[in-house]
């Protein structure tokens, strides 16, 4: 049975705010200093070519500085950086978010986060709009990846995980 439009998109946020994500900070160059958001939208596409997705706000300044950088950093946050998600979150309010974390800067000017996870630096490589997200497909220039568990995200907090 269908549900109406406006059940359906509620009914579609509780039972998303269940999934488990992993947490990044994807990163960009702009012709003043670099930006950066927290995201949990994020997926791998395809292995052949190495090709992931992230899915931005439309309305966020960010998505602009995207598609005009054509390059962006997704760097996966580790359990113990919580701090830097909530930096990344919040970009308006806050200082200078690249003062938390150690991060160096690409070839192509975006910030990298040392101790991450995994980086993904990324040539955008196709953009879509749907609804009220760009969904960029990066083309994986290069990877790191190191040693540590990777933070997660559910229904509000930030979490660890557990073996079972
Ligand atoms: C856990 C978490 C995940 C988020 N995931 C996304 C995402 O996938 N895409 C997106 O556009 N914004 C996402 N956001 C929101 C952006 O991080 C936020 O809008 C951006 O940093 C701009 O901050 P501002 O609203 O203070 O300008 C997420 C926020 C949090 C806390």
């Amino acid at each position: 049975m269908t549900q109406n439009a406006a059940l359906l998109e509620d009914a579609y946020k509780h039972a998303m705010r269940r999934v488990v994500s992993p947490v990044a900070v994807v990163t960009f160059p702009t012709a003043g200093r670099p930006g950066g958001l927290t995201c949990t939208a994020i997926c791998s596409a395809t292995t052949q070519p190495p090709t992931l997705i992230t899915c931005v706000n439309r309305k966020i300044p960010a998505s602009a500085s995207m598609i005009e950088a054509g390059t962006f950093t997704v760097n996966f946050l580790k359990d113990d950086q919580s701090d830097i998600a909530r930096r990344f979150s919040q970009v308006e309010n806050s200082e200078d978010p690249f003062s938390v974390g150690h991060w160096s800067v690409n070839a192509a000017g975006a910030p990298v986060l040392l101790g991450a996870a995994s980086t993904f630096d990324c040539m955008v490589e196709r953009i879509e709009e749907v609804g009220g997200h760009y969904v960029f497909f990066g083309a994986v220039a290069a990877v790191q990846s190191c040693d540590g568990t990777g933070l997660l995200y559910r229904d509000g907090f930030f979490r660890r995980l557990a073996i079972e």
